[in-house]
């Protein structure tokens, strides 16, 4: 059941950074064939310090990879697929409602076309992100919520001209942290961070690109090409997590359980790996008839959402402007630091990679 129409989703802009425990899911399902047509694939990123440009190369680091391909790509996929195998996707699904998720026999009520309706399932999956109704279903008393909302934000745009490098930048900058990212060779993503009640309005194409090649410094700069924004958003940044991951037989995945700071992309991947997660558990209660096996899923997930989510504040904190928080002195030691240590950035660059999904 998904709240808005096809389009709406297939358009909304969102990360584009794939880990390899993502892309093999993909190819594991057979829905892996555009992905490996059109993905990027990136052995290395860059940070930038003083106007510096340093890469981390990922593949000699870790013998792993990360590919560019957008989040909405993977819901096209996706959608083609569940055509394709018979797997109903309800857009539009107004008034959802979860029913009696601390016994056995669960439902859903939802209105659509102006029509009240009723699903009955065995368990519910609730991946309906940070706001849905899934997590807020469940009794406050039973969840253990841990998390903070940063004081600013991200400001992200997408333009249709060729990405100012061909792997991504991370710049750290006294007036803030920039990213330089990409969808294709003609398309390019960029954040600068901005205040949490930035007015997006103050923000017009000209001001976003001169900021932009101010943070990205000396080296970097010189390489963005200009063009009219074709999106533009503003993006909290927040951290939170939700445990256990399920109650009865309602079990949270994705955003409805848990968010992590946008750097470094982890969201979509943890969700792919929560999905995953729970695809195998609920396979091995139908084997076994066992309600015990239900209860792996949330640990198991939890552990891989708590690195991602340490390794998002880690990078976050050595690399984004605080008013209240580390100062530019210490964010840049911990650069230097990061940087001239084969050890420390072995860890960063398994941190970025993430983990394998076992
Ligand atoms: C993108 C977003 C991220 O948060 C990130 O770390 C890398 C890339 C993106 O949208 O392209």
């Amino acid at each position: 059941m998904e709240r808005h129409s096809r389009d709406y989703v297939e358009q909304r802009v969102r990360a584009g950074v794939l880990e390899k425990s993502t892309v093999d899911l993909m190819h594991a399902l057979g829905i892996g064939e555009r992905l490996a047509r059109e993905g990027l694939v990136h052995s290395g990123i860059n940070l930038t310090l003083g106007g510096e440009l340093f890469r981390i190369d990922l593949k000699a680091l870790t013998g792993i990879a990360v590919t560019i391909y957008g989040q909405q790509e993977v819901m096209k996929d996706l959608y083609e697929a569940a055509k394709a195998r018979g797997i109903s996707v309800f857009f539009e699904a107004k008034d959802v409602q979860l029913q009696e998720f601390s016994d056995t026999h669960p439902f859903v009520n939802y209105t659509r076309n102006e029509r009240a309706e009723r699903i009955d399932c065995d368990f519910i999956a609730g991946c309906d992100g940070f706001h849905g109704v899934s997590r807020s279903s469940i009794p406050p008393e039973a969840l253990r919520t841990e998390g903070r909302t940063y004081p600013f934000s991200w400001l992200g745009i997408l333009a249709d001209v060729p990405p100012a490098n061909s792997e991504l930048i991370y710049a750290s900058h006294e007036n803030g942290f920039a990213l330089a990212s990409m969808r294709s060779p003609t398309r390019s993503r960029y954040y600068l961070q901005c205040a949490a009640d930035e007015d997006i309005g103050e923000w017009p194409d000209e001001r976003f690109w001169d900021e932009l090649c101010v943070r990205l410094g000396r080296v970097a700069a010189p390489g963005v090409t200009r063009g009219p924004s074709v999106e533009k958003g503003i993006a909290p940044v927040r951290s939170f997590h939700a445990e256990p991951m399920r109650h009865g037989r309602l079990f949270l995945a994705g955003d409805a359980a848990h968010i992590v700071p946008p750097i470094g992309a982890k969201g979509l991947n943890l969700a792919a790996a929560d999905a995953a997660i729970l695809a195998e558990t609920f396979a091995e209660f139908y084997r076994s008839g066992s309600e015990a096996v239900l209860e792996r899923y949330g640990p198991r997930a939890l552990a891989r959402v708590c690195g991602a989510e340490e390794f998002s504040r880690t990078f976050l904190e050595m690399t984004h402007r605080f008013a209240n928080g580390p100062s530019r002195a210490m964010q840049c030691a911990q650069l230097e630091k990061l940087l001239r240590s084969q050890e420390a950035l072995t860890d960063f660059a398994r941190g970025y990679v993430g983990v394998p999904l076992t």
